[in-house]
């Protein structure tokens, strides 16, 4: 499973590229607008963080498939690179997905709660589905299993579309997606930290420090080996 962070805010997009192995951002309309500033710059800013080479997800805001293919080709053009835009699933959103895949631009249909939703969204020619497991497990739905789901139905029917699996609350809601075969999660900058701690692991490091400093000092290795 690859990694993208869920975010609009730069100074963590910053922090988590500079030290987690990320494979891209999404954004989504309540992200961006927490940011509270103009929006052409903070997505040309994201680009430049996360470069080219980088999945960006960005959702398009209008109502019809004219209007968001509209937005999608306005995205693509704004920030370059691998780009796929986000469409919230509706008649419209299918419609429009449909047409964007003839233009060849990326398509990643979000607020998807069923496996039924992505099994239409990957027909209509979805590159990802993003079901959003947190709020389904806030319904005593079970979020993991639909991510699970999701992706039994590609693999049996040979489907050419990923899982993003979005809107995560804990490491183990995103250990669980890892283990149902999701291809990609996006998740909020303050998991990864989450994600990576142990105190076992804290534990070791402070032995393996403590048992150097008893021999070398405040030598470190790069200074013994002239
Ligand atoms: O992009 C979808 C995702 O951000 C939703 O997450 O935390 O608002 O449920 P959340």
């Amino acid at each position: 499973m690859k990694y993208l962070i869920d975010s609009a805010d730069i100074k963590a997009i910053e922090h988590i590229s500079e030290f987690y192995p990320i494979a891209g951002v999404t954004t989504n309309p309540s992200l961006v607008a927490k940011e509270k500033t103009e929006f052409l710059p903070l997505i040309k800013r994201i680009r430049e963080i996360i470069g080219e080479d980088a999945d960006l997800h960005i959702q398009a805001t209008a109502k019809t498939a004219e209007g968001i293919v509209n937005d999608a080709r306005l995205l693509k053009n704004a920030v370059g690179g691998s780009f796929f835009v986000k469409i919230p699933i509706n008649e419209e959103g299918l419609k429009a997905a449909s047409i964007l895949k003839t233009e060849g631009i990326g398509v990643t249909m979000t607020a998807i709660f069923t496996s039924q939703q992505a099994l239409i969204a990957a027909r209509a020619g979805a590159d990802f589905v993003a079901p959003y497991v947190n709020r389904l497990d806030n319904i005593n739905a079970d979020g993991v299993g639909t991510v699970a789901e999701i992706v039994s139905l590609f693999e049996m029917y040979d489907i050419d579309c990923k899982v993003l699996a979005a809107s995560f609350k804990n490491v183990k809601q995103i250990a669980d997606v890892a283990l149902s075969g999701a291809q990609t999660a996006t998740i909020a900058p303050e998991l990864f930290k989450l994600a990576i701690t142990h105190p076992m692991t804290d534990n070791a490091i402070d032995g393996f420090d403590r048992d150097w400093r008893s021999v070398y000092g405040d030598n470190d290795i790069g200074s013994l080996l002239f």
